[in-house]
């Protein structure tokens, strides 16, 4: 069968870029494949983090993928911490990762430049070393992301192949899977960046805003002067809009197009701050019921994190065995 393999980072919370990007697909690939969702929170350790917050963003991600019909009878659900092998694993692949690789990642490059004299630790270097570790454990097949973590599965094949080509098959290429419609979803205050929890608050929406908040950050979107609904690359704001239109309720671009072809931005982002807040909405609704039963959420992460050590001591074992560690 197909193995699914993909993790949140809880640094903070989650935006309608998760949403669109990873987590609205997760829950369709759970009855044919194989799927393992988690909580990356031993990536979240890159920067500091008030532990109580830590531990609430972890449950309220847990909460998240239940409200999006991740179904824990058809797929394990686990937090990274709780399956001891990932921190392990990631230490001996790091012995497989050339430094100039971990130099080229973008994301390490835009992080640290952001982070500060503070914020320069080896985490967030030898981070995409963790995450290939992450899928690499479970021979995972398909890795369901955003455009942004591609890069970082590109180093995970690198490292597939150099270790394989040394001890022998031991590890699969994992090869990531994209939104057709969304795999990048922008900022609604800058279109040329990537919409990001960590970036100013009118840029994001959040799946737990307000129904004011939704409908004020949509409105202050910023467009263009050519006030026409097109999607084309000299209107990339626009376009994203439309990508968040057309997520949201499914409907194709073009008829999007069509629909607004004789109005102007007012109503297309008026109608779209609408459509936004009547989802989550709904879905925040089921999230706080979901989130207030911890206790269940904690038998669920149990029974995950058992399901999930499993595959990952064997791989584990498998790989120490070949590497002459006792
Ligand atoms: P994270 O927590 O930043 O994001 C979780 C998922 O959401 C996607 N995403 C987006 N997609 C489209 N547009 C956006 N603006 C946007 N923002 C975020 C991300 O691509 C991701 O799929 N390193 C990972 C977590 C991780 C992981 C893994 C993922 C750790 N180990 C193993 C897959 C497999 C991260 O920080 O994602």
């Amino acid at each position: 069968m197909i193995r699914v393999v993909s993790g949140i980072k809880p640094s903070g919370d989650l935006t309608i870029g998760n949403y669109l990007g990873a987590m609205i697909r997760w829950h369709e690939a759970q009855y044919e494949k194989d799927c393992f969702y988690f909580v990356a929170n031993l990536h979240a350790l890159t920067t500091r983090n008030n532990p109580v917050d830590l531990r609430n963003r972890t449950y309220d991600i847990v909460a998240w993928l239940l409200t999006l019909n991740v179904d824990p009878s058809k797929s394990t659900i686990f937090v990274q911490s709780q399956v001891k092998a990932h921190s392990e694993i990631a230490w001996i692949l790091n012995n497989y990762t050339m430094l100039g690789e971990l130099n080229k990642m973008t994301q390490f490059k835009d992080k640290s430049s952001k982070a500060g004299k503070d914020g320069q630790n080896a985490g967030l270097y030898n981070y995409p070393v963790l995450m290939a570790g992450d899928v690499l454990l479970y021979d995972a097949d398909e890795v369901p992301v955003g455009d942004d973590q591609v890069q970082h599965l590109e180093l995970a094949r690198n490292i597939v192949v150099r270790f394989n080509s040394i001890y022998g098959k031991t590890f699969k290429e994992p090869k990531p899977t994209l939104s057709v419609t969304a795999k990048r979803v922008m900022s609604l205050n800058n279109p040329s960046s990537k919409m990001s929890k960590s970036e100013s608050n009118d840029s994001f929406v959040l799946l737990r805003d307000s129904r004011e908040a939704i409908i004020k950050k949509f409105k202050r979107a910023v467009t263009d002067s050519m006030n026409r609904v097109k999607f084309t690359p000299e209107q990339p704001a626009v376009s994203n809009l439309l990508t968040i239109y057309s997520g949201f309720t499914g409907i194709p671009v073009n008829e999007i197009e069509a629909k607004y072809e004789n109005s102007g931005y007012g109503a297309f982002k008026t109608d779209l701050g609408e459509i936004v807040a009547e989802k989550l909405g709904e879905l925040q609704l089921t999230f706080n019921n979901v989130r207030a039963d911890v206790d269940k959420l904690d038998l669920i992460l149990n029974e995950g994190a058992e399901k999930a050590s499993e595959i990952a001591d064997k791989k584990l074992s498998e790989v120490k065995n070949k590497l002459g560690l006792l």
